[in-house]
C-alpha cells in the first residue's frame, strides 16, 4: 500500500529539508502539505510538483482534522508550542480503525529540559542533570507542566494513550543536531510506520530523542569569532562577556535562556532500534560555513569584511544562522 502522508511545515527549515529527503527517498508516496502562504506553495509546487496543497493555518482545525483522517502518516515539524494544531491533529487520529492505524509523528524541542534554569532565573549554571531516551523514558514522558512544549506533548501522547491500537504517536524532541540528520530520524520513523511499525517503538514507548553531542555556548562563540576573525569580518577574536539577562535578553531577546540554560539528553532509541546514525558536521565544524553564509547575507563578504563590528554582533548574527 503506498501510504498517505500529511505533513505541516513544509515551508520551515526544518520540514523543509524533510519534504526534500522524503520525496527524494519515496517519490510514490502521496504527500500533502499544509501551507498558509500562496507565494509559498507555488514554491513548493514548483519545486515538488507531486504534492498536494493543502491551503490553510493551524485555525483551519475542521480542515486538518479532515486531512489526518484521509493520512495514514501525520508529520507535524511546524510549531510545537501550538495547542490547537495538535489537537487538530488528534481528533483527525480518532476517525482511524486498528485495521488502519494513524501514525502521528511530532516535532518538539529539548528546551523541554531548561524548566530549572527557568524557574530559579539562572544563566550560565552548569547543571550536570542528562535525560535519555531508554532507561530515563518515564521521565520523558512525564515532564513538568511548567517546561517548555510540555502542554502540547501531552495532546500527543493522550492521542496515542487513548487508543494505542488506533493513535500510533512518536514524539521526537531534537537539540541543535544537524538538520540532515534530523530529516533522516524523521525519514526512518514515517518508513517504520509505513511498515505497521517496524522496529520504532510508539505511544508510551515513542519518545525519541536526537543528540549527536555535546557542547557549550561559550565555545560556539569563541569559536565564531575566532572564525570571523581569520575571515577578516572583525576586528579581533576576543570575546565579550555579556551579563544575565541584561545586555543578553536585550541583545538577543530570549538570550539568556538560549545560551546560559541547561538542555542535556542522549538519543538511544533512535540509535538502537533504528539504526540512526548522526553523520554530518558538528556545529562546531559546521562554524566557518555558517560564517561565510551570514557574512553573505549580510552584504558583507563582498565589502571584504565588516571591520566595524563587534565579536558580539558576529555572535548575533550567526547565531541566527544556527539549529536552535
Ligand atoms: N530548528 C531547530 O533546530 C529546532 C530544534 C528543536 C525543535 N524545533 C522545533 O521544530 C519545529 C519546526 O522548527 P523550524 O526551525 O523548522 O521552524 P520554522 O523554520 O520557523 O518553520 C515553521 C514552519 O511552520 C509553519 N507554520 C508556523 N505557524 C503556522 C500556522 N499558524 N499555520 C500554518 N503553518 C504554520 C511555517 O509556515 P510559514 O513558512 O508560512 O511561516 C513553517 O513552515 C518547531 O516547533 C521548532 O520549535 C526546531
Amino acid at each position: 500500500m503506498i501510504p498517505h502522508i500529511f505533513i505541516t511545515g513544509a515551508t520551515g527549515y526544518v520540514g523543509g529539508d524533510f519534504l526534500h529527503v522524503i520525496t527524494a527517498a519515496h517519490p510514490e508516496w502521496k504527500i500533502s502539505a499544509l501551507v498558509r502562504n500562496s507565494e509559498k506553495a507555488a514554491k513548493l509546487i514548483s519545486e515538488y510538483p507531486t504534492i498536494r496543497i493543502v491551503a490553510g493555518d493551524f485555525d483551519s482545525v475542521s480542515l486538518i482534522e479532515e486531512e489526518v483522517k484521509d493520512a495514514d502518516i501525520v508529520f507535524q515539524i511546524a510549531d510545537c508550542d501550538h495547542t490547537g494544531v495538535a489537537s487538530a491533529i488528534a481528533k483527525g487520529a480518532t476517525h482511524h480503525t486498528t485495521d488502519r492505524p494513524c501514525w502521528v509523528i511530532h516535532a518538539s524541542g529539548t528546551a523541554s529540559f531548561i524548566f530549572e534554569d527557568m524557574r530559579e532565573k539562572t544563566c550560565g549554571i552548569e547543571r550536570t542533570k542528562e535525560y535519555n531516551d531508554w532507561d530515563g523514558l518515564h521521565e520523558l514522558l512525564n515532564l513538568p507542566d511548567d517546561a517548555c512544549h510540555r502542554d502540547v506533548e501531552k495532546i500527543i501522547l493522550a492521542a496515542g494513550q487513548m487508543d494505542p491500537q488506533r493513535i500510533k504517536t512518536a514524539i521526537l524532541s531534537p537539540p541543535t543536531v544537524h538538520v540532515h540528520d534530523l530529516s533522516d530520524l524523521f525519514l526512518l520513523l514515517g518508513e517504520a510506520a509505513a511498515a505497521g511499525g517496524g522496529n520504532a517503538t510508539w505511544g508510551n514507548e515513542g519518545y525519541y530523542l536526537s543528540e549527536m553531542g555535546s557542547y557549550a555556548w561559550g565555545d560556539v562563540s569563541r569559536a565564531i569569532a575566532q572564525v570571523a576573525c581569520e575571515k577578516g569580518y572583525i576586528p579581533t577574536a576576543e570575546v565579550t562577556n555579556l551579563e544575565e539577562n541584561e545586555p543578553v535578553g536585550e541583545t538577543l531577546g530570549y538570550g539568556s535562556l538560549m545560551w546560559g540554560s541547561n538542555s542535556r539528553g542522549t538519543s538511544i532509541r533512535a540509535r538502537k532500534l533504528l539504526g540512526w546514525t548522526p553523520k554530518r558536521p558538528t556545529l562546531l565544524e559546521e562554524i566557518p560555513g555558517i560564517v561565510d553564509g551570514q557574512a553573505r547575507a549580510l552584504g558583507i563578504a563582498a565589502l571584504g569584511g565588516f571591520k566595524s563590528l563587534t565579536s558580539s554582533d558576529a555572535l548575533m548574527s550567526v547565531g541566527l544562522g544556527v539549529a536552535l
